[in-house]
């Protein structure tokens, strides 16, 4: 059973496959968080009462025991603000007096099979066989105010989800100032952080830091998820490494501001937090209304940061993800942008068509540009009908040819940004974001779009619905290139005017929930000025994400290994450009790592140029499912300074495995011996390129050499290989 609980000591185990979380209603309905980790077997559990340090000049409640219960040292399942825990805390609730005194205390709990969805927001599903949920009601007696902690265990994977409903029971309105979705305390400081930090074509770099006494994390309240900061934050061991020690990964479901906050206490205690940022945000909560806090997801693993990383791998693949385009093959597309940004036409797009129709790329897709009058980025953003200068008799001429050719056709959106140059702007001019009495910001010339209001949603929806229903389209990227300032709506009033940031994002959702409702066969793609919106809340609508806008394949490895931290390979937008570092070869050998395509102009394609796409595309289809349902290595870490990039994926049965090898800086004829990871040591693997049979042992504990060839081929900066092992009788 994923989930009991003990009447005689009030204690809740919640089990993954491997993990267990304990929750204690102690005295006085307090909730303690008593253990995460490991999984432990359903005996005495009193031991961990005894994790009550001494209070440093610390309130108690007097009412406990003969000292009196101090909540500042104790290990609080959800921290409140206010009544005398002083650590950072995950709820924080104004009441009618105006004072935010939050002290919440156990009133009633539910089991059951499943997990709930979460209204109008994306959430991880399971069915009742694979998930089982506990709900703890809690309420603040004095305010009325009732929270309930919603926890899935996953009996397949070691993984535990988590949200929060804040419901107002009383008769007076109130104040939600923070609540996060999910807290934990840690009996220890031990532990490393890991962040991912980034910046427009340079996303999700790994940092790792120990944590130090105070409050450190990673936030954004940019109105996106975005480049710098993702929601994204691991606890590890100090001596965890790839291969081995405890992890905590905690990934929150949300593409908007939000934060990821751990704070070492002076008993060398740490609580962390995740969840929507609580600066710039507020949500008036009247009587009898819910608010729904997103979802964590929450890994837990012993065996190292890797194994972190695929239980997020494949959970989200299973759990999280929503399109056909799981178990059907995604076709190799070509994308116009790289090659000739706004400076297109039908011919031209038609002949960038017939270039590759004969080396099996299955889709071209247009990008910006094709609407309005745009022919650089200063204008017609919200005018979502065709430019017929471009592309004259509209869409339906070029669709045609392009079918004919036998490829699908992609497009192009930025559904919640409008330019002040556009139809929408000189009719609707108080539809963007903004605030009385100031001048927008502009971002890349552009304003946003207000999609916290419906009335904004339906017009956008209804252009954007126009066009697809009307034409045939395989494809739609959905595109987001600014962040937010001068957040406000004019809907809103004062009062409200700090929940717009989550309507916002509660207006993106729906608009995505309509597309995928309406056009479940499109191929979805997200995208944000590259990867600033890479987040489980964007996977949830669609599976696939442009990475980076950086298509160096030498930039590229440190972007997908940090986007592997926690996002699967098949997620990754990842396309051959016309980049200068290095070959053809490794551009596509990097690029298979990830949603294949191409960004380049096709049409003067040497003989050798053709061939090398041919070998790629084959290489594609080659690897497709070894690499949408296999398990990544990591082998190399390019974010320590390694001067080479090494992965594989391994079939999940271990029966075929595939390795990359790209040299970043060439060494010289370094002696090169590749540890492979994940096979099985007592099987055998055949090397399709020469034959050799070699046990799993061998080649994870002394590892592959290279050959001479093999040497020679890798000795250059930018140089590559992949090596293809299948599974073989004994030697
Ligand atoms: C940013 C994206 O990342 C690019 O791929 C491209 O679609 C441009 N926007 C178009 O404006």
């Amino acid at each position: 059973m994923g989930i009991t609980y003990n009447e005689e000591t009030s204690t809740f185990k919640l089990d993954t496959l491997g993990s267990s979380y304990i929750i204690k209603v102690y005295q006085e309905g307090y909730l303690l968080n008593l253990y995460y980790g490991k999984k432990i077997p359903d005996t005495n559990l009193s031991l961990f009462e005894m994790r009550m340090p001494n209070a440093s000049f610390s309130l108690a409640n007097p009412v406990i025991g003969e000292h009196g219960f101090t909540p500042d040292s104790a290990p609080i399942e959800y921290g409140c603000n206010g009544a005398a825990d002083f650590r950072i805390s995950a709820l924080a609730v104004r009441n009618v007096n105006g004072d935010d005194v939050t002290d919440i205390r156990y009133i009633a709990h539910r089991i059951y099979k499943g997990k709930p969805v979460i209204p109008g927001q994306p959430a991880s599903f399971a069915t009742e066989d694979e998930a089982e949920t506990l709900e703890i009601d809690a309420i603040d007696k004095v305010t009325g105010l009732q929270i309930t902690l919603v926890y899935a265990v996953f009996n397949n994977t070691n993984v535990m989800t988590k949200s929060v409903r804040a419901t107002n029971t009383s008769e007076n309105t109130m104040w939600i100032e923070r609540i996060f979705s999910s807290c934990n305390d840690f009996p220890s400081m031990d532990y490393d952080m890991i962040t991912l930090w980034g910046r427009w074509m340079k996303e999700r770099n790994v940092e790792r830091r120990p944590l130090a006494h105070g409050v450190q994390g990673a936030e954004s309240k940019r109105g996106v998820s975005g480049h710098a900061q993702n929601p994204f934050a691991a606890l590890v061991a100090r001596t965890a490494t790839e291969d081995q020690g405890e992890a905590y990964g905690f990934n929150l479901v949300y593409s908007g501001n939000f934060s990821a906050l751990a704070e070492c206490d002076f008993n060398a205690t740490t609580r962390f937090i995740m969840g929507i940022n609580p600066v710039d945000f507020e949500w008036t909560l009247n009587p009898g209304e819910t608010f729904h806090a997103p979802e964590v997801v929450c890994v837990y693993t012993d065996e190292g940061i890797g194994e972190m990383s695929r239980i997020f791998h494949r959970f989200y693949t299973n759990n999280l993800i929503r399109s056909k385009y799981l178990e059907e093959k995604r076709p190799v597309l070509i994308n116009n942008w790289e090659a000739t940004y706004f400076d297109f036409n039908t011919d031209k797009l038609v002949a960038f068509a017939e270039a590759v129709s004969k080396v099996g790329v299955d889709m071209l897709v247009m990008d910006d540009g094709w609407f309005g009058h745009r022919n650089k980025d200063d204008s017609s953003l919200g005018d979502w009908y065709v430019n017929e200068e471009k592309l004259p008799g509209g869409l339906q001429p070029l669709i045609s040819k392009v079918n004919e050719l036998g490829l699908k056709f992609g497009i192009w959106y930025e559904p919640e940004m409008i330019s002040p140059d556009s139809d929408l702007y000189r009719a609707h001019p108080d539809w963007c974001v903004h605030v009385d009495n100031r001048d927008p910001m502009l971002g890349r010339n552009q304003l946003v779009l207000d999609v916290s209001r419906e009335d904004v949603r339906d017009n956008i929806w209804n252009q954007m619905y126009a066009v697809l229903s009307k034409n045939k389209i395989d494809y739609l990227k959905w595109d987001f290139n600014r962040n937010i300032a001068d957040a406000g709506s004019a809907l809103l009033p004062p009062e409200r005017k700090k929940e717009f940031f989550h309507r916002f994002i509660l207006g993106t959702y729906d608009l995505m929930n309509r597309l995928m409702t309406n056009f479940p066969d499109l191929l979805f793609e997200n995208c944000s000025g590259g990867g600033g919106r890479f987040d489980p809340g964007m996977l949830y609508y669609s599976p696939q994400i442009w990475t980076s806008d950086n298509t160096d394949p030498l930039s590229r490895l440190a972007i997908q290994f940090g986007t592997s931290m926690c996002y699967p390979a098949a997620t990754m937008g990842a396309h051959v450009s016309a980049s200068k570092r290095t070959g053809y070869d490794t551009k596509g050998n990097v690029a298979l790592w990830g949603s294949f395509g191409y960004e380049l102009d096709p049409r003067n394609f040497t003989e050798e140029q053709i061939e090398l796409v041919r070998s790629q595309i084959a290489d594609y289809h080659k690897y497709y499912w070894l690499i949408r349902k296999g398990d990544l290595y990591r082998i190399t870490d390019p974010f320590n300074g390694s001067n080479k990039a090494v992965w594989s994926f391994v079939a999940q049965d271990k029966s075929e495995f595939m390795v990359t090898y790209v040299t970043i800086t060439k060494c010289e004829m370094d002696h090169i011996v590749i540890k492979m990871k994940g096979l099985n040591p007592n099987r055998f693997y055949k090397n399709e390129e020469d034959g050799q049979v070699y046990s799993g042992a061998l080649l994870m504990y002394a590892g592959l050499p290279l050959n001479m060839m093999q040497m020679f081929k890798v000795n250059q900066d930018g140089a590559s290989l992949i090596l293809h092992f299948t599974e073989a009788r004994e030697a």
